[in-house]
């Protein structure tokens, strides 16, 4: 297989940065293809823990090219801080390369994130705040400004004051102060020069790349359940997780894609407000958030706490046709006397096992699940499926047999070492 997506087949924080970390030995290329700094991805080796959220979780193997695709939304500040951070510790970010068509993310997004959760009140998604939302809906309404235009200062300055009359408008109907033009094309133009190194065509670099047959590792953000066609609308995110938005978003053909590995957690988290069918609460979802260590790389909030769903991994496997699941953070479930799984809803009486369109509809379905047995024996050094307990082997069997989906692989530990792959997604 040349070409490999990493998909998070939940509500995002399945450790994805881990697992794209693992493969990045294997790929030449690893590319970031929607989203922005929403993403909060953590890598551990060595000892030492990295958190990112803009630039690939591939750049820590040397030689490997990072590349930042068309589909994003980039804040150049929070992306130069981050180089920055990383060439400081030692890591090589001259392969570092930025789509001219990924979309910048200015201040004035992250002031209207704040200001339209304020005015949403009681109903409010529970962003990043980070200006994700308000970045996408300027790039759909045709007023935003792209990688492209930014490193050009003729580009910047025209679009710039068109943009930022629209967004005094909209300032202004919040009460909040608008924008000098001055003072903003002045702070961006500089930033527009820092990004210049950065900012080339990588469609037509990919396309070349898939031509050849180069190994490439596409490393999703967020979660299925977040995407804003097929996840629990309204409260998603505003770009798609899924491998099926890869080709438009890397501008590459839809034939690129060989495999896709969902990125499954042992059980289920989610950060925000939204339905969460198989939530718990009390003591025993307060132990697994401190055992997990689940609180937001970004926010630092705390996540919310489920038991794993298997009609969200059918969900997002359906939609994205995903290949083989990541099982991550199994060692987290260790002790556990019973562990339950989702493998169903009941609404109004009746089995359903799929996602339904409305919210409403999904708040009203009843989880039904099924029970297994716990293991106690500690699985943190486990090498290969038969060094798991029985029981945790039969967890992992449960989860294949309920999805139709075989388990590619198990992470047992947040360390790059406690990876125990069954499938190589790039083996021929
Ligand atoms: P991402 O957004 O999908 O990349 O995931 P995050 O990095 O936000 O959250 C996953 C968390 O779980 C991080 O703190 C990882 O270091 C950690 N992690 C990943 N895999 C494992 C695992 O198998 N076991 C344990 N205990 N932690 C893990
Ligand atoms: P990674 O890549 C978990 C959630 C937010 C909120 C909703 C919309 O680390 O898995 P946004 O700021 O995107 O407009 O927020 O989406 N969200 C995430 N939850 N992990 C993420 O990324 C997320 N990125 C966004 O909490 O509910
Ligand atoms: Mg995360």
């Amino acid at each position: 297989m040349k070409r490999v997506v990493i998909e998070g087949s939940q509500w995002g924080d399945e450790g994805k940065g881990k697992i794209t970390d693992y493969f990045s030995q294997k790929a030449k290329i690893v590319v970031r293809f929607q989203g922005g700094n929403n993403a909060g991805h953590t890598i551990v080796f060595n000892g030492q823990k990295y958190a990112l959220r803009l630039i690939p979780s591939g750049i820590f193997h040397k030689g490997t090219t990072c590349v930042m695709a068309s589909g994003m939304v980039i804040n150049p500040e929070a992306f130069l801080e981050e180089v920055e951070v990383l060439k400081s510790a030692g890591f090589d970010t001259s392969k570092l390369m930025v789509s001219d068509r990924a979309s910048v993310l200015f201040d004035y997004h992250r002031t209207l994130d704040g200001a339209n959760e304020r005015a949403l009140d009681k109903g409010k998604i529970g962003t990043t705040g980070r200006g994700i939302g308000p970045c996408y809906t300027d790039k759909s309404a045709r007023i935003g400004l792209r990688m492209g235009d930014l490193v050009n200062k003729t580009t910047l300055e025209k679009r710039l004051k068109n943009a930022v009359e629209f967004k005094n408008r909209e300032l202004k109907s919040f009460g909040l102060e608008e924008l000098n033009f001055k003072e903003v094309f002045k702070k961006y133009s500089a930033l527009g020069e820092k990004m210049k190194p950065y900012v080339t065509d990588t469609a037509t670099f990919l396309q070349k790349e898939v031509k050849k047959g180069t190994k490439i590792l596409f490393e999703g953000a967020q979660g299925a359940m977040l995407c804003l066609t097929y996840g629990t609308y309204p409260y998603v995110t505003c770009s798609s997780p899924m491998a099926n938005s890869i080709p438009l978003s890397c501008g590459i053909p839809c034939s690129s894609i060989d495999y896709v590995l969902g990125i499954a957690k042992a059980y289920t988290t989610r950060v925000g407000e939204g339905p969460f069918p198989t939530e718990l609460f009390g003591d025993f979802a307060d132990e697994l958030r401190e055992r997990g260590h689940e609180y937001g790389t970004v926010t630092k909030r705390p996540r919310r706490i489920g038991w794993l769903d298997t009609c969200v991994l059918r969900h997002a496997g359906a939609i994205s046709g995903i290949s083989g699941w990541a099982v991550t953070l199994l060692d987290v479930l260790t002790g556990v006397d019973e562990i339950k799984v989702c493998d169903k809803y009941v609404y109004e009486g009746k089995d359903v096992y799929t996602i339904p369109a409305t919210l409403e509809e999904y708040e009203a379905y009843e989880p039904h699940y099924i029970t297994l047995k716990g293991w106690k024996e500690d699985i943190s050094k486990a090498k290969t499926f038969e060094d798991l307990p029985k029981n945790a082997q039969k967890y992992l069997k449960t989860i294949e047999k309920l999805t139709g989906i075989p388990i590619a692989l198990f992470s047992v530990g947040p360390d790059r070492k406690q990876t125990v792959v069954l499938t190589d997604p790039f083996a021929d």
